[in-house]
């Protein structure tokens, strides 16, 4: 069967690849360590699973309107004033299947044939594939001589007539960097000047090191709210990847065009996980510290291991759950570095080859320190052998 040209034109992922491989592994009995994982290895907290079940009982369990419950559209406003200083009416706001939906549906309702839509590398492999699907082209901006911050001078750079875009993802994924307020004010007035949209996709705020601070670039004005969407997700915060609830807002009429585009396709996210969601966003908090904690030791442990590598050397990311080491002192690109890893000292890591940078590879340190430690003994030995 012949199938569509956008199907046919979605690249296989390079990293499903590896991690069905590392997987299969795995289930034949091979001891190894994987550093692929894009999710927290804390399990969903109880007050959010009650709520679940809860709502099951109560026979929660039909159609919901496409674009969300009001409950929650008005517990993202509220979310969103007191943790970001955005003030949004639920008009404003979508419910969708996660953050990964929302920004399919944001890129569908936006782009168009001939279109340009900016993405700083690197960058999650998904943005290109959903910039690709809706017909528009991605247009990359190197940030690696700016520690993989995207600075407003090199964005200038890249500014054309066809510019409907801006993805912007603070802290990031697969950096973990963090861009700051002065930067994001200079990328927010040349937003404003060329008339551009901004989506600001902060699915990982809640995870941020030291005294640095996530900033929504909406709030930095009327002018460029009204040009931005904030992109947002239960997922990543609270430990809910499997539940499938992301969210957005920006401004009504395109709330409502993907609303439509919703509608028509998946209708509403699982009525079920809505409820969940609400209580994730409207129940106690308190939890994210000690889960914060185990972060920020795991990164330190992890960046102070890789950087004692011969071959290797790795930022301190600042944010998020992943750290991005620069590989090419090894002499491998990524690909063959992951192959023979994962082959030799079976430990599995992510290419940076998706993500626009092949000198560098992507390991999470979403799971324990024993694990870690485990697998940085292993890469040291694969690195660095006597
Ligand atoms: C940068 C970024 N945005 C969005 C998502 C989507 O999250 P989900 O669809 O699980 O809510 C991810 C998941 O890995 C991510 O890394």
């Amino acid at each position: 069967m012949k199938l569509s040209r956008k199907i046919s034109g979605i690249a296989p992922s390079v990293t499903l690849a590896i991690t069905a491989k590392a997987k299969q592994m795995k289930a034949d009995g091979i001891d190894v360590v994987g550093f692929g994982a894009g999710e927290p290895n804390f399990d969903t907290p109880d007050n959010i699973k009650e709520a679940a079940i809860k709502a099951i009982k109560a026979g929660f369990t039909k159609y919901t309107p496409s674009g969300g419950i009001i409950e929650l559209k008005q517990a993202v406003c509220e979310k969103l004033k007191r943790h970001n200083n955005l003030s949004y009416k639920p008009n404003e706001v979508l419910i969708s299947c996660g953050g990964k939906h929302t920004l399919y549906n944001i890129m569908e309702a936006l782009l168009e044939q001939g279109d340009e839509a900016i993405l700083p590398s690197p960058y999650w492999v998904t943005y290109e594939e959903q910039i690709k699907m809706a017909g528009a082209k991605p247009v990359f901006v190197d940030t690696s001589r700016t520690d993989f911050k995207l600075t407003a001078e090199s964005l200038k750079k890249a500014i054309t007539k066809k510019t409907k875009l801006l993805i912007l993802n603070s802290p990031s994924n697969p950096s973990g960097m963090i861009v700051e307020r002065d930067e994001l004010k200079r990328i927010a007035e040349l937003a404003v000047k060329h008339d551009f949209v901004v989506v600001s996709d902060e699915v990982y705020e809640s995870l941020v090191y030291d005294d640095k601070q996530q900033v929504s670039i909406a709030s930095l004005g009327e002018e460029i709210k009204k040009r931005t969407i904030t992109v947002n997700a239960v997922s990543k915060t609270y430990s809910m990847t499997g539940w499938r609830i992301g969210y957005c807002a920006g401004p009504a009429d395109v709330i409502k065009g993907m609303d439509n585009l919703q509608s028509h396709s998946t209708s509403n996210p699982c009525s079920i996980a809505q409820k969940a969601a609400l209580e994730a966003l409207n129940g106690p908090q308190d939890f994210m510290k000690g889960w914060l904690k185990s972060f920020d030791e795991r990164r330190r442990y992890m960046v102070e291991r890789l950087n004692r590598i011969k071959g290797i050397s790795c930022i301190m990311p600042e944010g998020a759950f992943y750290a991005f080491p620069d590989i090419s002192g090894t002499g491998m690109r990524s690909m063959e570095f992951t192959e023979r890893l994962l082959d030799e000292a079976k430990v599995a890591v992510v290419p940076g080859k998706d993500f626009g940078a092949d000198g560098n590879v992507r390991l999470s340190y979403a799971c324990s320190m024993e694990n870690i430690k485990k697998g940085l003994d292993r890469i040291e030995k694969f690195c660095n052998p006597l």
